[in-house]
């Protein structure tokens, strides 16, 4: 896990007494906590920087963030916080993280001015996180059904927990957070949905029968995941290994995933008027991706979810663009690998997940539109494996059918990449981090696609 969870550096600025208030700065021109700050770090920190969340302190209040101060002003100067990857050049997107030059200056002239706390009556509200969730009060919470064990040490395979939702009736999902049991372990969630048992659901049956519409995508490059990977067919028999104890092996198909967990990217609102359908009957299969931290644990991951009162006007859904034929050979600074598709149906593109391992360094996605313009749609020039976003444009991507979307990734196989667990090895596809992806996740919705009226 590449996430630090550092605290010494909390320590050095206690009692250092810089920049004192009786520098040249008047008292007025200089920013409080209470008036100028708070504002800003409740609006573009607190979801992370407070009690239980993933960052290492908490940036609610004076006292939490006064220790910080230094480390604060480095961190926004340089642009690492607020964490966000996407060039801004191209597309803005409605979760960016970002603070504006008048905010950075604040912080800045706050810190230099010795970090005062200010008037209390001046201190807004804080945000309120009922019971800890960002999205509310959920109207349902599902849980793992387990303390699900992990050792000190060690490599774990994906297991996939069970977790039963079975609604009576469909359900639109407008909202989702998903709470790690212990973050320190938990390198990613991914929630596939999961059909009821064939008997179990008649209804469900019907709907998936008749003619099989044309794809909405044309993959052109190798979607084949290698044998024995997460989505690609089983190892043969005689590879598999034994199933230990602890392993939640995949208790069927994966439906389409409606979401999933990283650091940083733990919570989906979709626009109003949108969202994703859970069928009646229905469940959800976690897939987790543990890694050990020196210490054994455990973890029941929480989802909560908010549903629309109403069918949305559209629907949306998922879909991946990946290139599973991928070799990065040892040594390579700068390999790129492409992936590209044809868009069948109008679409509407919402967002876009890039993800890679470790290796990864950069993203470029280019649409290609009937007409012959080329337009790139997102950019993240410096990716970084310890942030996966989720790119969720501001202006939702109308891609007219014919339209093809051109994806490169590029990776860093040499030992100038820090992260880089060996750059001695042939690299190929694998769930594993020392392995490596080429994978983009979309969510998106048909134009045309009228709501299922059941
Ligand atoms: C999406 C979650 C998230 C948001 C939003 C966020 N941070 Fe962070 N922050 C983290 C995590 C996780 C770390 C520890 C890992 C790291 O340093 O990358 C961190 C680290 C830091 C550190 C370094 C702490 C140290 O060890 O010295 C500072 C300072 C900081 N954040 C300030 C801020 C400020 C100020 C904001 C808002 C303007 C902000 N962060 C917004 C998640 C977040």
């Amino acid at each position: 896990m590449m996430i630090r969870y550092g605290a010494a550096a909390a320590i050095f600025l206690l009692g250092t007494g810089f920049g004192s208030p009786a520098s040249a700065q008047t008292a007025a021109a200089v920013p409080t906590f209470n008036k100028d700050v708070a504002p800003i770090f409740y609006a573009n920190c607190t979801s992370c920087h407070r009690p239980g969340e993933i960052a290492p302190m908490s940036l609610l209040t004076f006292k939490d963030a006064r220790p910080w101060a230094r480390s604060i002003a480095t961190k926004v100067n340089d642009g690492t916080m607020p964490p966000w990857h996407a060039d801004p050049a191209y597309s803005s997107f409605v979760n960016e993280r970002r603070l504006t030059g008048a905010q950075k200056s604040i912080i800045d002239r706050w810190v230099k001015g010795g970090a005062p706390e200010g008037n209390p009556a001046d201190l807004p509200a804080a945000p309120h996180y009922p019971n800890g969730w960002n999205i509310g009060e959920p109207d349902a919470v599902l849980s793992m059904q387990e303390d699900y064990p992990i050792p000190a040490t060690g490599t774990i395979d994906y297991q996939y927990l069970v977790v039963p939702a079975n609604f009576a009736e469909d359900r639109w999902i407008q909202a989702w957070e998903l709470r790690p049991g212990n973050p320190k372990v938990l390198h990613h969630v991914i929630v596939y949905t999961m059909a009821p048992p064939a008997t179990a659901a008649p209804a469900a049956a019907a709907r998936s029968a008749g003619p099989r519409p044309t794809p909405v995508f044309s993959f052109d490059s190798d979607t084949r995941i290698p044998a024995g990977q997460t989505g690609g067919p089983p190892l043969p028999p005689e590879q598999r290994k034994a199933a230990g104890p602890n392993d939640r092996l995949r208790p069927g198909p994966l439906g389409p995933s409606v979401g999933g967990y990283v650091p940083g990217n733990s919570v989906r609102r979709f626009p109003e008027g949108a969202a994703m359908l859970l069928p009646a009957g229905y469940s959800f299969i976690f897939q987790m991706h543990y890694t050990t931290m020196g210490e054994a644990t455990t973890d029941r991951t929480r989802f909560g979810l908010k549903f629309a009162s109403a069918p949305p006007r559209v629907v949306l859904r998922t879909a991946s663009l990946i290139n599973g034929a991928l070799h990065i050979p040892p040594g390579a600074a700068s390999h790129r690998v492409d992936a590209s598709m044809t868009i069948n149906s109008d679409v509407m593109l919402y967002s876009m997940v890039p993800h890679t391992h470790v290796r990864g360094i950069r993203w470029l996605y280019d649409a290609l539109y009937p007409d012959g313009r080329r337009e790139t749609i997102l950019s993240v020039p410096n990716y970084d494996f310890d942030w996966q976003h989720e790119y969720v444009f501001r202006e939702p991507k109308r891609l007219p059918a014919g339209t093809k979307i051109f994806a490169s990734a590029w990776y860093d196989n040499s030992p100038a990449n820090k992260s880089n667990p060996d750059p001695g090895k042939d690299v190929w596809w694998g769930d594993q981090t020392f392995e490596e992806m080429m994978f983009t996740s979309l969510t998106f919705t048909v134009v045309t696609a009228p709501v299922p009226q059941r």
